[in-house]
């Protein structure tokens, strides 16, 4: 596959074809799973629990992003980088600004940030300034302390109706990508069928356009797993063949399945 861009997932969201994101922190990984076929990585503030051993994504800085950016970037063979605004990285415009230009210069193609409606300005300000985002609704890990624990989202009729408002928005506003976290499975599916956008899900069911999973999950690494992840080493004698694995139940629509997702 030549290097994916942002018209590459447009055009598989158009054709109905489903596509991957796993998360990748460092330059080793970054190859063997731009290898293994997955259109986009992810690399994800996720990185605090997983490398730091934080219990949340909090801690997380600006330059522990950048850095980890840039090991992706090095290793990667095609794929389309995603790079995670961290905590308090963007609440003015002045550090949202610094923030995207930071992790652009480090090597990704596409910041994500966490919110709805609020982040409408500074979705229009970095498109209109060369810089495709990922917005990222539903459970968004940086408000655990807003939300008490990471719990699903979207649940009620008020709550799903405000996710639907939100991701109408952000894409008005011009987001490229929107990454749904722990939504019931029916407001994923019906926002990935309103979206012109590709939805990228994790717990949100086997309705959206594409599927991410933090990568020390689906290879069996976590001490803690949610409902939805899937361990992709069983059966493998190999990282490679696990990454592989994800690629292709992915887009052969054979995982996520109905039991991975909430009602
Ligand atoms: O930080 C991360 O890895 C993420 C994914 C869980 C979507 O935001």
């Amino acid at each position: 596959m030549g290097n994916v861009t942002v018209k590459t997932l447009q055009d598989l969201k158009e054709n109905g074809e489903k596509f991957c994101c796993i998360t990748a922190y460092d330059a080793t990984f970054s190859r063997l799973i731009s290898e293994a076929g997955a259109e986009t990585m992810l690399v994800g503030d996720s990185l605090g629990m997983v490398l730091q051993g934080h219990d949340s994504t909090v801690p997380v800085t600006l330059d522990d992003m950048a850095y980890h950016t840039e090991c992706v970037a090095r290793g990667n063979r095609g794929a389309l980088v995603i790079a995670d605004m961290p905590f308090m990285a963007y609440s003015t415009p002045e550090q949202t600004l610094d923030s995207a230009t930071a992790l652009m210069q480090a090597g990704a193609h596409m910041v994500k940030m966490e919110g709805g409606t609020w982040l409408s300005e500074s979705i229009q300000m970095l498109v209109q300034r060369g810089t495709p985002v990922c917005a990222h609704l539903g459970l968004t890990p940086q408000s655990v302390n807003v939300f008490g624990g990471y719990r699903v989202q979207g649940r009620t009729p008020k709550g799903a109706k405000s996710i639907l408002a939100d991701a109408v928005e952000i894409q008005d506003a011009g987001a490229s990508l929107l990454v749904l976290e722990c939504v019931p499975t029916p407001l994923a599916t019906d926002i990935s069928e309103k979206l012109r956008i590709p939805v990228i899900g994790i717990g949100a069911g086997p309705g959206t356009d594409a599927q991410v999973l933090v990568m020390h999950d689906m290879l069996g690494l976590s001490e803690h797993n949610a409902r939805f992840v899937q361990n992709f080493m069983t059966g493998q004698d190999s990282i490679q063949g696990a990454l592989k694995a994800f690629v292709g139940a992915v887009k052969s629509g054979s995982y996520p399945r109905t039991e991975h997702g909430y009602e």
